[in-house]
């Protein structure tokens, strides 16, 4: 008798169950699919500035002019509602979409990597997403980028769909990371140089990319350890966004914001094992501040002048939440002086990781300093703080503020 009221019990509370719980999709995937949706950092490129969550509509500025993002959420008029499994693992693997050939501006061509089961995942969680009806606005592109088949030829020629790098001898640990950094974490779609048909160039892979007028910087092991990277500070950079090697700005705010600081320990840690492989931590810079004062007095001096005040006269920065420190910071040390450039004159907005980690801002200075003193400054903080041998010229500052200004960066903060 117990027995029996126990199962029927059971039934009642089964049926009560089913009953709240309308979505044929079960909790624990769509909870999967979250995660898997996070690592993919969709969210990032399927939301227009304030606007709603994966509702489409960001532009994409390519040199074949504007593409909108689409709507992902389950509306059946203007999102991807009407879309089965085969749909979306076409869609996300093979940049067919129901209407015709998608721009590579979505990433599929990382994505191609994702294993069915995580595809299943995925579309399990979009499938339960509250449905919006959102139109973005009509793309404008020219002749003959606008056709979309033409994208076929383009697949054709570019798509290249290489296996993963053989894993031989690696850890389950890099090997996860491998997955992670070259499939959903799409990492090579920014670090990756394109060629003039803006496919990624395969065999320069990681090796960076100039990028709405940041460097995505070399993150092959050799690059990311010259430049003063260790596992922890990598983990700092990547769970909050700062570190005592640098901070992330640009889009990598944007992907440490949406993608890495909500992945688990284990993938972030996954992530890392990956990327430094088997290189070796390298010695301290060979920086040396005495020296650098002397031979840039006026670096030195505008170092003083604008930049202390925020990151230390012996540019030890003031607290991390303040500013970032220069003294081996990665930006000074790398090979690529761009960001150390770019970030003088343009400078960056305030912005806000989540409620109680946020960071001011710094201030541009294209106006106050022209070509020879940015240069003399550069130079200084590398040759005090870095570890660079060649020094920056006027030019190269000439070049990189032209750049700047043809895309409106210079004054985007005013
Ligand atoms: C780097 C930017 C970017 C990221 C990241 C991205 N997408 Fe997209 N996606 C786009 C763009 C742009 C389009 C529209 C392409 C077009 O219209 O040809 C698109 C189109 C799509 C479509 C086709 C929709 C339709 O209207 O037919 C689907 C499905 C999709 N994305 C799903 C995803 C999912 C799921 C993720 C995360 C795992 C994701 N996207 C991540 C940029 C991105
Ligand atoms: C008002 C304070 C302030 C002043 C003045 C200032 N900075 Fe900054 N700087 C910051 C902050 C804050 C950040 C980090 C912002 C972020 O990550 O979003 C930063 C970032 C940087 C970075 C990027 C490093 C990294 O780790 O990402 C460099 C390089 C830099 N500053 C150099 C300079 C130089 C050179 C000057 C003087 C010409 C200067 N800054 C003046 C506040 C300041
Ligand atoms: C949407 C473009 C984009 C994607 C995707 C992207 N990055 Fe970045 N990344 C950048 C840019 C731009 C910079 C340079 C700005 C900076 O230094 O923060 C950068 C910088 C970095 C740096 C150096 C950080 C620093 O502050 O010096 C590391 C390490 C890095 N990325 C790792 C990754 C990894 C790992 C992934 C994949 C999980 C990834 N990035 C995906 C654009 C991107």
């Amino acid at each position: 008798m117990g027995k029996f009221i126990f199962a029927f019990l059971l039934l009642l509370t089964g049926a009560h169950a089913a009953a709240q719980q309308p979505a044929p999709v079960k909790p624990s995937a769509a909870e999967k699919g979250r995660y898997l949706a996070a690592a993919g950092d969709c969210v990032a490129c399927h939301t227009a500035t304030n606007g709603r969550p994966y509702i489409g509509g960001r532009p994409f500025h390519t040199p074949f002019g504007i593409l909108y993002s689409t709507n992902i959420t389950p509306d059946k008029k203007t999102g991807i509602g009407n879309y089965t499994l085969e749909d979306f693992t076409a869609a996300m693997r093979r940049g067919k979409g129901t209407h015709g050939n998608l721009y590579p501006a979505m990433p599929y061509t990382s994505y191609y990597l994702i294993p069915d089961e995580d595809i299943a995942s995925l579309y399990g969680y979009f499938m339960q997403l509250p449905p919006v009806e959102y139109v973005p606005p009509e793309n404008d592109l020219f002749f003959p980028a606008n056709l979309r088949f033409g994208l076929g030829f383009w697949n054709w020629i570019f798509f290249d769909k290489a296996p993963l790098p053989p894993p031989e001898g690696k850890s389950p640990e890099w090997q996860r990371g491998n997955y992670l950094v070259n499939a959903l974490g799409h990492c090579g779609e920014c670090h990756t140089p394109r060629n003039f048909a803006f496919a990624m160039k395969s065999d320069e892979k990681f090796a960076g990319n100039i990028l709405e007028g940041w460097d995505a910087v070399d993150i092959r092991p050799a690059s990311l350890r010259r430049q003063g990277w260790n596992s922890e500070q990598l983990r700092l950079l990547f769970t909050t966004g700062a570190s005592e090697r640098g901070t992330a700005v640009g889009e990598m705010f944007s992907v440490v914001k949406h993608s890495l600081s909500h992945l688990s320990e284990s993938d972030v840690n996954a992530i890392i094992t990956y990327l430094l492989d088997d290189s070796e931590n390298t010695s301290e810079t060979i920086g040396n501040p005495q020296v650098a004062a002397e031979q840039f007095k006026q670096g030195r001096a505008d170092f003083v002048a604008y930049c202390a005040a925020c990151h230390g006269r012996e540019g030890r920065g003031i607290t991390l939440s303040f500013a970032p420190p220069m003294d081996r910071n990665a930006a000074v040390r790398g090979e690529n002086p761009y960001n150390t450039i770019a970030v003088i004159l343009r400078g960056l907005p305030a912005q806000r990781m989540d409620r109680t980690n946020a960071r001011a801002g710094m201030p541009g200075f294209h106006r106050e300093l022209d070509d020879t003193r940015v240069a003399g400054l550069v130079n200084f903080m590398r040759a005090a703080w870095g570890s660079a041998e060649k020094p920056v010229t006027r030019e190269d500052v000439a070049e990189i503020r032209r750049q700047l200004r043809e895309h409106d960066y210079l004054d985007a903060m005013e």
